[in-house]
């Protein structure tokens, strides 16, 4: 299935396009589906200002009863820590809204062992969303960013979370940044019904010229893993983003 690709003009109204989109999205799962609508959320800068969107919605927008979060990767910190994606998605989103705690999987015991929160996590998801025919769970949209050596989530160049074929989340050593984290993995986010890649600005032009045309070698450059078995794929980006790399669908 080819990407499907929307360039908006500004980081301003690329946040805006995507909450109209991702609105649109829950709103026909929700009409189709009596299942919660599950969002894994990115972590990073770019996916603030959509999620301080979709807490400004008018209240009746959506019912997020219907909506369940999980999130893509999370930092080896505390919940409160101000590195934690958990607490950017507190700030942005989750203290501005009206949703069940048990509607909110976020990565337990961040910032303990990293082994032992991975497994956790993934107990956790296990637990909560059925899994596919693959053995994977079938989440209907995962957002993502990509860093400047294209990554995306936490699935970061020649670590062995881009080895993983079997389980969903796992701990990732990334001695880039002499870190840990705990992530969703690239068969784990391939099952998904739509992922969706969130750009903004023009530090991402490369990775995406990579990511499209470089050679294909995702131990380089993993972003490459991502390929949705029989979802949809979307490039959500800012013209800044996108520069001079020709997104063609
Ligand atoms: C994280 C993210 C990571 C992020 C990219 C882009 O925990 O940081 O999951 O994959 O999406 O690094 O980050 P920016 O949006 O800040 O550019």
């Amino acid at each position: 299935m080819k990407p499907k690709i929307h360039i908006t003009p500004t980081a301003q109204s690329l946040a805006e396009f995507a909450c109209d989109w991702l609105v649109n999205l829950i709103e026909e799962h929700c009409r189709t589906h009596s299942a919660p609508f599950t969002l894994a959320l990115s972590g990073g800068s770019t996916p603030k200002r959509l999620y301080q969107l979709l807490a400004e919605l008018p209240v009746a927008t959506i019912d997020w009863k219907r909506i369940v979060l999980v999130w893509g990767d999370e930092r080896n910190f505390p919940k409160e820590h101000a590195d934690s994606n958990f607490r950017m998605v507190k700030e942005n989103l989750l203290d501005h809204i009206d949703i069940p705690p048990e509607n909110i999987l976020a990565v337990p015991n961040p910032g303990a062992l990293p082994e032992v929160a991975a497994q956790q996590y993934e107990a956790l998801l296990r637990k909560e969303l059925s899994p596919g025919a693959n053995g994977f769970p079938v989440i209907d949209c995962v957002l993502l960013g990509m860093g400047e050596d294209v990554h995306t989530a936490s699935l970061f160049p020649q670590t062995m979370a881009l080895r993983e074929s079997s389980r969903w989340t796992v701990a990732n050593h990334v001695p880039q940044h002499n870190t840990w984290r705990v992530t969703l993995t690239a068969p784990c986010i391939n099952s998904a019904r739509h992922v969706a890649f969130l750009l903004s600005g023009q530090g991402k032009e490369s990775a995406l010229q990579t990511l499209w045309y470089g050679p294909f070698d995702p131990q380089l450059y993993p972003a490459q893993l991502i390929q949705p078995t029989d979802g949809q794929l979307w490039f959500l980006a800012d013209r800044a983003a996108v520069g001079k790399v020709e997104l063609t669908n």
